[in-house]
C-alpha cells in the first residue's frame, strides 16, 4: 500500500464545566469541542515489522517528546498490542511522519489529535477495517480528549471528556489564536481549580453543591445556539471554567485578551486549560488583520488565524 496522508486538526472548547473531583483523580466536565482548519498532518507507510519508526518535521517539532511519551508513539504501540490480540494478520510495521504546526502544550489538543490520527491511520495502514467505535473506545485509554479527536466536528463531551455525542454546529466561527512563548500543565491547572473551589469536591455538601453547578451550566442553551446557528446566543452561552484558574497563574494573558479586545474580537475566551486565548472575530478579513496588529504587538508570541470546521 502507498503512503497515507491524514490531517490531525487542533480542537477548542467553546464551552468547559468542571462539576467537581472524581475518586479517580480526573474531574467530572461538561464541554463543548469543536475541530479547527488549523492541523497537524501524519503520513503512514509501511515498514518491515515488528518496528514502528516515528519522526517529527515542522515549526514546532522541537517540543515533540521522543520515545515512549509521544503520543503518536503510544497510539501505536496501543494499536500493534491490540492486533495482534484479536487477529491472526500481523506482524506489523509502520513509519509515521509527523509535520507539526500545532503548538504543544496549549490547550488546543494538538498531541491528542496526532494520537487519534495515528489510530485512523493504522487502522487503514494496516487494513485492519475496526469500527470507529472500537477506534473511540481504544482512544479512551490515550487521554480524555482523544474520543473526540477520532472523530472531529462539534461534539459535546462528558464524563472526564471521553463520552462524546456529536452534533451538527451551523456556525462557522473566524478566530484569532495568540500563545505567548511557554506552555501550560493541564494537571496543575486542575489541582489550582481545586484549591479555589474546596466546596465543590467537599464530602459534606459537595454533592448539592455540584448538582447546582450542573442546573446552571450554559452548556445545552449554547448546543441549541450552535444548532440553530444563533450566533449571538451561542457567544453569551460560551466559556470556560479554567479561565480564571490560568489567567490568575499567569496574569500577562490577560493583557492578551485585551489586545484581542482592542483589535475587535466579540467574544475572548481561554482554550482548554490554556495558555492560547482566543479571539472570536467577525469574519476570516477582520481576523487576519487583527492577527497582523497581534503579532506587531507580541513579540516571540504565537499568533495564527483559523475558522472552525474541517481542515482544507
Ligand atoms: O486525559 P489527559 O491525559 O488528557 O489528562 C491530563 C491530565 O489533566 C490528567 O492527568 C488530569 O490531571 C487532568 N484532567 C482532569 N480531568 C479531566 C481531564 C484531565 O483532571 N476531565
Amino acid at each position: 500500500m502507498d503512503t497515507i496522508f491524514l490531517k490531525a486538526p487542533a480542537k477548542v472548547n467553546l464551552s468547559l464545566t468542571v462539576l467537581g473531583r472524581r475518586p479517580d483523580g480526573y474531574h467530572e466536565i461538561k464541554s463543548v469541542l469543536q475541530t479547527l482548519d488549523l492541523a497537524d498532518e501524519l503520513a503512514f507507510s509501511l515498514k518491515e515489522p515488528p518496528q514502528v519508526q516515528v519522526s517529527c518535521r515542522g515549526p514546532w517539532a522541537h517540543q515533540v517528546p521522543a520515545g515512549a511519551s509521544n503520543l503518536v508513539f503510544r497510539a501505536a504501540t496501543l494499536m500493534l498490542e491490540e492486533a495482534e490480540r484479536v487477529g491472526p494478520k500481523g506482524p506489523f510495521g509502520a513509519r509515521i511522519e509527523l509535520l507539526k504546526f500545532i503548538p504543544a502544550a496549549a490547550g488546543l489538543g494538538g498531541g491528542s489529535s496526532d494520537a487519534a490520527c495515528t489510530l485512523k491511520g493504522l487502522n487503514q495502514l494496516w487494513q485492519l477495517g475496526w469500527d470507529q467505535e472500537k477506534l473511540v473506545s481504544l482512544a479512551g485509554e490515550l487521554g480524555s480528549d482523544v474520543p473526540f479527536l477520532v472523530m472531529g466536528g462539534t461534539a459535546l463531551a462528558e464524563g472526564r471528556g471521553e463520552k462524546v455525542r456529536p452534533f451538527v454546529s451551523r456556525l462557522r466561527l473566524s478566530l484569532v489564536l495568540i500563545k505567548p512563548p511557554w506552555g501550560v500543565s493541564t494537571p496543575a491547572v486542575y489541582r489550582d481549580w481545586d484549591m479555589a473551589n474546596p466546596a465543590v469536591n467537599s464530602d459534606k455538601g459537595g454533592d448539592a453543591r455540584r448538582q447546582d453547578r450542573e442546573r446552571r451550566d450554559p452548556t445545552q442553551v449554547l448546543i441549541h445556539a450552535l444548532e440553530a446557528g444563533d450566533r449571538d446566543r451561542a457567544l453569551e452561552a460560551m466559556g470556560n471554567d479554567l479561565e480564571p484558574v490560568t489567567l490568575k497563574m499567569h496574569p500577562e494573558l490577560q493583557e492578551a485578551g485585551q489586545a484581542l479586545l482592542a483589535c475587535g474580537a466579540t467574544k475572548v475566551m481561554l482554550c482548554g486549560s490554556g495558555p492560547t486565548q482566543m479571539g472570536i472575530m467577525d469574519g476570516p478579513e477582520a481576523a487576519s488583520r487583527a492577527a497582523r496588529v497581534l503579532k506587531g504587538w507580541f513579540p516571540g508570541w504565537w499568533v495564527q488565524e483559523a475558522c472552525t470546521g474541517e481542515p482544507t
